[in-house]
């Protein structure tokens, strides 16, 4: 299939570690112009190096921190400005902290819409009018399972992910007619440090080693496994490729059959 993607401008946020690093991998790979922005600059660098050494294609990068607005406009402006234009944005952050409700107050609270939802809304905002110039774009972004079934002690992203459904959904609509398609990507377990960290807190509350809750927790996916940062990967660069030219407004779930739910 031919994805188009050779040459196009993409910025991948929150992209030195984890999903966010293998999502920048595969662009890379398809010959994408990439920029990686990232708070961990040193991790940052080093992953922009080393996908360079593998595709060949070594992305640009910029550090900064995804809850802060002025970061985010550097980032958009930069890639416009060094890439020459923005074809795909692919919003990506850190993960909210474990815990119930009644562990959090108002600034936790705060620090999770900042993190999880406002800086979505604010990096789509400084892409539109660019996108909107060039007659169209490709929007993702990242979620969580947790937008289709809640997650135990995970209140805060189950919280702030079905934000960004409504978010994806609703603009999904107003920017069709400009040719700039919106989705959303809602992972299961992929095996990152996120998931290793919720792994080490759900051990030590069940009392059990990390090892075993891992292996239990594989064999109720129904594909047996974990899932990788690339098979993640391949359904965003699917959805902003050229071959995706109808699917918007879309969330789908990459998550080895986990969810039972619709
Ligand atoms: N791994 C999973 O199984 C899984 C499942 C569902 C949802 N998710 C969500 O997907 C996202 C990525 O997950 P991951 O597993 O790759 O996480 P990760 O912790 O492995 O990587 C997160 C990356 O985000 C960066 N980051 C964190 N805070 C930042 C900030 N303020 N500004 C800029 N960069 C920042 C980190 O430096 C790191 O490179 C998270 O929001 C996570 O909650 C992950």
């Amino acid at each position: 299939m031919e994805l188009g993607l050779k040459g196009k401008p993409v910025l991948v946020m929150a992209a030195a570690g984890g999903i966010g690093r293998g999502i920048a991998a595969e662009f890379a790979k398809e010959g994408a112009k990439v920029m990686m922005f990232d708070k961990d600059a040193d991790l940052l660098e080093r992953a922009a190096l080393e996908i360079g050494e593998q595709t060949k294609n070594r992305p640009s990068f910029q550090a900064g921190d995804i809850c802060k607005a002025d970061d985010i406009k550097r980032v958009v402006a930069q890639t416009a400005e060094k890439l020459g234009g923005l074809y795909g944005l692919i919003n990506n952050t850190g993960g909210p902290p474990a815990g119930k409700f009644e562990t959090f107050d108002d600034e936790a609270w705060l620090n999770a819409f900042n993190l999880t939802l406002l800086a979505y809304v604010r990096s789509i905002r400084e892409a539109l009018p660019i996108m909107r110039a060039a007659g169209g774009g490709r929007i993702v972004n990242n979620t969580s399972s947790s937008i289709r079934a809640v997650i135990d002690n995970l209140i805060l992203s189950n919280a702030f992910r079905t934000g960004i459904m409504g978010l994806s959904k609703g603009l999904a609509r107003e920017l069709g007619s400009a040719g700039i398609l919106m989705n959303v990507i809602a992972p299961g377990k992929i095996d990152t440090q996120r998931l290793a960290h919720l792994d080490g807190l759900r051990a030590q509350r069940q009392g059990v080693p990390t090892e075993e809750l891992r292996a239990a927790q594989e064999k109720a996916i129904p594909v047996g496994r974990y899932g990788t940062p690339e098979e993640i990967a391949k359904l965003a660069v699917f959805l902003c490729s050229g071959a995706n030219t109808y699917i918007t407004g879309q969330s789908i779930l990459v998550d080895g059959g986990m969810v039972s739910a619709y």
